[in-house]
């Protein structure tokens, strides 16, 4: 069975002060999510170990934005794995588009990060998707299993089975754009065909998210396709209501 999951990507916003707020509001909401759906938060590294302790004993899982691609050592301004979970997280986002794009982020550096991700016990949320002059040219797919190849096919199957998967299509990332649900559902289909040839019938227990302006307003629609397993949810996340209607989407 695989799991419901909603994820919020604070990407660089909020203080520690509000992100504290933030997480306060949601831990007090839980009570109106389903039992079945588990919830994320993914703060800036910053925000991590002030954030942990705001949401010590309850139901919503830690996560990072990213990890290093080095263990340890000397690389000002890194943070490695071992410190992310050092301080309470269970996963991390890796691959995300706005680090593909602005910071040169490529599948060498991610099956770096995949690695030392997995070593430290973190399930790794790996974003895939493409751009929008890539869907234009009818070049999605490729593009799409491209990326899932050349980071994942490397793993051994009971690593995969601690990854979660994103589809966020760059068009749909914070344009107030989405996806229509059969544009989702056809790459989420996709991307468990993918998975499938390489790990079997694993890949129908992955949970596969999407993201991109993802909102209380089409969330349900999405969340009722067959592959669409829950939400990497960027905007709407900083509003608890808003993240917690989502994630009574179901
Ligand atoms: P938005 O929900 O703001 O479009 O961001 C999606 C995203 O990038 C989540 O990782």
């Amino acid at each position: 069975m695989r799991k419901k999951i909603v994820a919020g990507n604070w990407k660089m916003n909020t203080t520690v002060a509000a992100g504290k707020e933030l997480a306060k509001d949601i831990v007090a909401a839980l009570g109106k999510v389903p039992k079945d759906v588990q919830l994320i938060i993914a703060p800036p590294f910053t925000h991590l170990a002030p954030v942990a302790d705001v949401i010590k004993g309850s139901a919503v899982a830690l996560s990072a934005q990213n990890c290093a691609d080095k263990a340890k050592g000397a690389f000002t301004g890194e943070v490695s794995a071992e410190m992310i979970a050092g301080v309470g997280c269970t996963y991390t986002i890796l691959g995300h588009s706005e680090r593909r794009q602005y910071y040169g982020e490529t599948s060498d550096t991610l099956v770096a990060k995949m690695a030392l991700a997995l070593e430290n016990g973190l399930s790794p949320i790996y974003c895939v998707g493409e751009m929008l002059s890539e869907r234009e040219a009818g070049n999605h797919f490729n593009v799409i299993k491209a990326q899932l190849e050349e980071v994942l096919f490397g793993l051994s199957a009971e690593q995969m089975a601690k990854v979660v998967i994103a589809y966020e299509p760059v068009w749909a990332i914070g344009t107030g754009v989405t996806a229509t649900s059969e544009q989702a559902q056809e790459v989420h289909a996709f991307i468990r065909k993918t998975l499938a040839a390489k790990f079997g019938d694993l890949a129908k227990d992955i949970t596969i998210l999407y993201g991109g302006s993802c909102k209380p307003s089409n969330a349900k629609e999405l969340f009722a396709c067959p592959d669409i397993d829950g939400g990497l949810i960027g905007g709407a996340s900083l509003k608890a209501d808003d993240f917690i209607a989502i994630a009574q989407s179901y």
